[in-house]
């Protein structure tokens, strides 16, 4: 692939209208922009080039069997990828749209078999960034959108994350500040009878239940082609342990409110993570606890880092 010129633009500078405006042209001349969302930053094209969302997997290095995330402005718009809305779609969005929830839904024949990985099913989500919707809102269209990460590496959530992954690979970031949020959405089954959650996120288990008045386990076989995937991993080995060790050049990582090393929570793991990373450790010992282990979230990201 050849390198090209990658501007790291915030949208906070007087000229962030421009900064859109040009993120804009980008994607409606087929090319790819990385953008701020409240979850992780996103790597985004046009809904409708299939040219634009070939460049997103050859820049992330990903497989290619494992379907983008549909970003919508409205939920309104799901009507234009479902034959038949299921009631709780509706419940779903009404709670928790605009925010970190994904939903799949089985989706019109209609559409191009080459969208979504040639799955018969699509994931929508509308996101809560204001940079987000006034591209979608200016293109007028819907914009596809994997974390802005290389594939296997902890996902972004800054522009300089961002930049750190994919520079020379993609024409333009924007910097819109670091991800509220900081893991991606909880990923909700809608497909199949019973709803079943393939990914935890902010939107806990839980949340979901109380809205649609039935218990939603979490997904045995995942149907998520991402699931499969190494994911989320520092070059550095990862331990979860009680105690850390004394290896040198190691680090001890822990969930905010414990003593011992640097902490972390849902919005700085990944973080953490990457600075471990640029600081050039080794061997991270991320503590257990018992508070962490609540958070399942988390525990599931830290789960795949340790894997790898
Ligand atoms: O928070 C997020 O969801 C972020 C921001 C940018 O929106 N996006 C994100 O995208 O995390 P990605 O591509 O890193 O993860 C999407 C996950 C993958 O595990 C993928 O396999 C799954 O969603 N997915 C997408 N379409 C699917 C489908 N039709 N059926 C099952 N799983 C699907
Ligand atoms: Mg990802």
């Amino acid at each position: 692939m050849t390198s090209m010129k990658t501007d790291l633009i915030s949208v906070k500078k007087s000229f962030s209208l421009s900064a859109k405006a040009l993120a804009i042209q980008l994607l409606k001349n087929e090319e790819v922009v990385a953008i701020p969302t409240e979850t992780v930053y996103g790597l985004a094209a046009c809904f409708n080039s299939l040219v634009a969302q070939k460049k997103i997997y050859e820049a992330k290095g990903r497989p290619g069997d494992n379907p983008l995330i549909v970003h919508i402005p409205d939920a309104s718009m799901a009507k234009e990828f479902i034959d038949e809305i299921p009631a709780s779609f509706h419940l779903l969005a009404k709670a928790f749209w605009p925010g970190p929830i994904t939903i799949i839904l089985k989706r019109k024949k209609s559409l191009s078999k080459d969208l979504c990985a040639g799955l018969d099913t699509i994931a929508l989500r509308v996101p809560k960034n204001k940079v987000a919707m006034d591209i979608m809102r200016g293109l007028k269209e819907p914009l596809v959108a994997p974390s802005a990460n290389l594939s296997g590496k902890p996902s972004p959530t800054t522009a300089g994350d961002v930049y750190e992954d994919l520079n020379g690979k993609i024409p333009l970031i924007l910097d819109g500040g670091p991800s509220t949020i900081g893991i991606e959405s909880t990923v909700v089954n809608l497909s199949s009878d019973h709803p079943e959650i393939l990914r935890p996120g902010a939107v806990t288990k839980e949340e979901i239940e109380a809205v649609l008045g039935c218990s939603v386990p979490y997904a045995v076989k995942n149907i998520s082609p991402g699931v499969k995937y190494r994911h989320y991993a520092p070059n550095a080995r990862l331990i979860l342990c009680k105690e850390a060790g004394d290896h040198p050049n190691s680090r001890i990582l822990s969930y905010e409110g414990n003593s011992r090393g640097i902490n972390f929570n849902a919005s700085t793991l990944y973080a953490s993570l990457r600075e471990a990373d640029r600081d050039k450790i080794d061997l991270i010992y991320l503590l257990t606890d018992d508070r962490l282990s609540e958070n399942v979230a988390l525990m599931n990201r830290i789960e795949k880092a340790v894997q790898n």
